[in-house]
């Protein structure tokens, strides 16, 4: 078959799951190792047996809801394109407006020898984005998976900041060994109620560990605010993320274990909160 009817036949196999969209051309992309222009100019060109089967299976594979980025084993992040297996989470769309966060608080407070932690670092994602954007920076990189771990460090040489993360296995902010100006979190926030209710494609493939926070769905937040009661440094400042629905819960946790800082939930593009930061 040629790449324009390849390309039709993944188009009509994967339209119930993801209904127009660019998976179907992605997949053949990534199997005949070419760009979309290639595929757009090369339309009536014949692909051979190999790269044929190989496309079939991935869109089996992607028919099933396995996510794209684990079949082509990469995630874009701004832009990165950051290698991810199914021990770490996806990057989101909403963590590039954290660490857009982080950014525009380390240019309001320009600090020398600034110290910063990404806990549950998962695919180093908020690490390597802040590395490559803050060179002075010194950054921590925790992670409780060293499976996810392993990914980070992989994802920081590719993109040469290795030298600047420290990463470290281990719960929460236990492996600090002094205290630090600035936590950033995107911890696992989904409530067991979700859980039941989230879609399969995560849900089967996404790790557990990477999503479920508890009854409330802030059991590991709670737990990393209570740490970093003695962790943080007198002017330093915490920004999570959080699920859509815990804004003000999470503002009143950081309020009791905080009750000198100020604390405010902070929106995403959609309107709803999302962020929270926490200035002492
Ligand atoms: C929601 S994922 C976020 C991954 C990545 N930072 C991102 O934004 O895409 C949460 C990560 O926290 C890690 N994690 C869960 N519990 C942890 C704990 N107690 N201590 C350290 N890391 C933890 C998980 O392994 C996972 O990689």
């Amino acid at each position: 078959m040629t790449i324009k009817q390849l390309l039709a036949m993944g188009e009509k196999v994967l339209a119930n799951r993801y209904g127009v969209g660019p998976e179907a051309r992605m997949l053949l992309a990534y199997v005949l190792g070419a760009g979309d222009s290639y595929l757009l100019a090369h339309g009536e060109e014949e692909v051979a047996a190999a790269p044929h089967t190989t496309y079939l299976a991935y869109l089996q594979r992607a028919q099933r809801g396995e996510p794209i980025p684990y079949i082509l084993g990469a995630a874009p992040f701004f832009d990165l394109r950051l290698k991810v297996t199914p021990a770490v989470l996806i990057p989101r769309p909403e963590t590039e407006q954290l660490v857009e966060l982080v950014m525009a608080w380390a240019k309001r407070r320009p600090q020398p020898d600034l110290h910063l932690v990404d806990v549950g670092t998962g695919s180093g994602c908020i690490a390597i984005t802040l590395a490559r954007k803050l060179p002075q920076t010194h950054i921590t990189a925790i992670d409780v998976s060293p499976a996810a771990l392993a990914v980070a460090q992989e994802n920081a040489r590719t993109y040469g900041v290795a030298q600047q993360i420290d990463f470290y296995e281990g719960d929460l902010l236990t492996p600090l060994t002094r205290p630090i100006s600035l936590i950033v979190a995107n911890l696992p926030y989904v409530t067991d109620g979700e859980w039941t209710q989230l879609d399969d494609g995560v849900k089967s493939y996404e790790p557990e560990l990477a999503l479920r926070g508890g009854q409330d769905g802030l059991t590991v937040v709670r737990r990393l605010l209570e740490q970093a009661k003695t962790r943080l440094l007198p002017s330093g400042a915490i920004f999570l993320e959080i699920g859509w629905q815990q804004g003000a819960a999470a503002v009143t946790l950081a309020q009791q274990l905080f009750p000198e800082a100020t604390g405010e939930s902070l929106p995403d593009y959609a309107g709803h909160d999302r962020f929270v930061y926490i200035q002492l």
